[in-house]
């Protein structure tokens, strides 16, 4: 391959479109967030996500285009994500790849929003290679992988209730931090003291996670405490509580190398981005902190691990709202 790969995205609450060389050089990416548009309401609207995704999935493909200094004539491969996400918002994505597909004849390759993740580490400069241990905790997910390649990983532990983006944002929420508040939370521990409150780190058998009982466990400490109280200790709660969730993590990922074998820790996705998760794993490769976040730039770099449909038969590839 030696033209670009056009990336987009759109399982969410972001309209990313990005364009990567067939070595993992990011030419451009783009990334239009919907956070502003979904803040008053707490959460991600399904509904408004798509209309305001059908607004801006072309600009974002021609800016990226535009930054790049590219036409769609040297587009050798196209990547979408069609799994998991909202399934209003990845037909958006997807609809518009198929199109741009069959009417140019480029090839489509069909991503898993989760893999993409992964991918975000065969981006130059980081360009791992795998075999690796890899923990992916994002707003939606959270999974121990062991990274047997390129193309191919092994699910060997998850949450059983909430994600750790989650976990971050409704501890956000609970701590008067806007939506989506992990890295607020992140900002505020910086000032806080981490040994002020203890907070449990549930005890899963496995490999698993648990982050519910210390989203109650904030809800209560916070709930005891007078507004005056609250007011002087919102730093020190937010360091307590997101030191038991990066030690959640920690722990079950070195636990997951012993498990797989592969020695190598590697981190992606939301939650990678997190400070303190980043000092605690200092040994660990870390995905860059733009690629952290959901970026169109880790669905290219995917896309080019991923057999491609023809473009004759792209207008058949759906959606999916469940992971592959
Ligand atoms: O990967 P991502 O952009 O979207 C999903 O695929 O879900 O992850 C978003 C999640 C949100 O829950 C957000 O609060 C969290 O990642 N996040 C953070 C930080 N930055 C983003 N959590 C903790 N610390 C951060 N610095
Ligand atoms: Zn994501």
């Amino acid at each position: 391959m030696s033209g670009l790969v056009l990336g987009i995205e759109t399982s969410c609450d972001e309209t990313a479109a990005a364009l990567v060389t067939a070595t993992g050089e990011i030419r451009a990416s783009i990334v239009a967030s919907q956070d502003e548009l979904h803040h008053r309401f707490g959460g991600v609207v399904p509904e408004v996500a798509s209309r305001r995704h059908l607004e801006l999935i072309e600009p974002v493909v021609e800016e990226a285009l535009t930054v790049a200094g590219a036409t769609l004539d040297v587009v050798e491969r196209i990547g979408v994500t069609r799994s998991p996400g909202l399934v209003g918002a990845l037909l958006v994505g997807v609809s518009f790849a198929k199109a741009v597909s069959w009417a140019r004849s480029i090839p489509l390759a069909p991503i898993d929003h989760l893999h993409g993740h992964v991918a975000s580490l065969y981006l130059q400069p980081t360009n791992l290679d795998p075999p690796f241990t890899c923990l992916l905790a994002s707003g939606g997910h959270t999974l121990l992988l062991a990274v047997h390649d390129r193309s191919r990983y092994e699910v060997v532990g998850s949450t059983l209730d909430d994600a750790a983006g989650e976990a971050f944002d409704k501890g956000a929420r609970l701590l008067g931090l806007g939506y989506p508040g992990g890295r607020e939370l992140d900002r505020l521990a910086a000032q806080g003291d981490p040994d002020r409150f203890t907070f449990p780190i549930a005890r899963v058998p496995g490999l698993d996670f648990s982050f519910s009982g210390l989203k109650t466990a904030l809800l209560y400490t916070v709930r005891d405490l007078s507004t005056k109280e609250l007011a002087a200790s919102r730093a020190d709660l937010a360091a307590s509580y997101q030191l038991a969730i990066v030690e959640a993590l920690a722990r079950r990922l070195r636990e997951a190398a012993g498990t797989t074998g592969y020695k190598r820790l590697a981190l992606v996705g939301g939650v990678a981005a997190n400070s303190g998760l980043r000092a605690e794993l200092d040994g660990a490769t870390f995905a860059p902190l733009a690629l952290c976040t959901d970026n169109a730039a880790m669905i290219a770099s995917a896309a080019r691990y991923v057999d491609p449909i023809p473009p004759a038969d792209s207008l058949e590839m759906d959606v999916s709202p469940s992971r592959a």
